[in-house]
């Protein structure tokens, strides 16, 4: 978990444990471990338990999935952006699973049931079916955050009629995506949105992904989970933000502010 999410559980108050990222989920070790015995020992203790609560789908079912429909089948469709006027395809991460497991639902259920369901899942987690074992290095460790696990929550729906197919993505490929989604769309968002634009156009490469990609109006959403507010102090990100590329304007500045000024001072310190 990232320092700043640290940071702001405790601006809330909060009291916040840290434990190994490393350690399997049914450990004494690991989060859910060290939550159930404080549940044991402190007085009337609760674990909202977002991996098996069934309001977590819900959520999502109820206030995401519609969310999107509403501004899919409200975006016209004209000659140069056709439009089917439905979700065709639906890419997201998963975590707990509450978020694509919700959001298929909403969208079979009300919308369009033909719509495939791409849940995304980092190399190293078993989130992802089928499983293979050999191909995808589960167990590995993985940078991303809040995608993937070592154990299938309860409210990943397991259905492949809620998630139709599943993509393997990798930490490096995430970071380009996100990087890509930054410079080119204005949108700061964190490693597991990365993923999930990824995950997207590799399976827009697929056999059944390039039938999609080659029809003319047809919609693919991909979701973007989380802002990079959350995640500015990681080495990820920094080596993104701070080792790129000049942009185009840094020699002009250089011509007009003289070479004896070395690069990056005077915009490190706002002049
Ligand atoms: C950054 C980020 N991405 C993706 C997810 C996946 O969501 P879900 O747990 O609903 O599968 C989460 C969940 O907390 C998250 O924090």
């Amino acid at each position: 978990m990232s320092l700043e999410k640290e940071a702001l559980l405790r601006a809330l108050g909060a009291e916040v444990i840290r434990t190994p990222t490393e350690a399997a989920w049914d450990s004494p070790e690991s989060h859910i471990g060290v939550a159930q015995k404080l549940q044991r020992e402190i007085p009337y203790g609760i674990i909202l338990d977002q991996y098996k609560n069934i309001n977590n789908p819900l959520a999502h079912e109820f206030t995401t999935g519609p969310e999107i429909i509403a501004a899919v089948e409200g975006t016209p469709s004209t000659s140069s952006r056709p439009s089917s006027g439905k979700i065709d395809v639906m890419v997201a991460g998963a975590g707990t699973g509450g978020t694509v497991t919700g959001i298929s639902r909403a969208i079979k259920k009300k919308h369009n049931k033909e719509c495939i369901v791409v849940g995304v899942d980092p190399k190293g987690s078993i989130l992802a079916l089928p499983n293979d074992l050999n191909a995808d290095g589960e167990g590995s460790m993985y940078i991303v955050e809040g995608i993937g696990y070592d154990f299938v929550p309860d409210v990943l729906s397991r259905d492949p009629k809620d998630v139709n197919t599943w993509i393997k993505t990798g930490d490096d490929e995430s970071f380009a995506a996100v990087q890509q989604l930054m410079r080119k769309e204005g949108l700061l968002v964190g490693g597991s949105s990365g993923s999930a634009l990824s995950g997207a156009l590799r399976w827009l490469k697929t056999n059944a992904g390039r039938q999609v990609a080659e029809s003319e109006g047809k919609n693919v959403v991909v979701l973007l989970p989380d802002g990079i507010r959350n995640y500015m102090s990681k080495s990820w990100f920094l080596n993104i933000a701070m080792e790129s590329e000049p942009s185009p304007l840094a020699g002009t500045i250089k011509q007009i502010l003289g070479s004896s000024k070395p690069n990056g001072v005077a915009l490190q310190n706002g002049h």
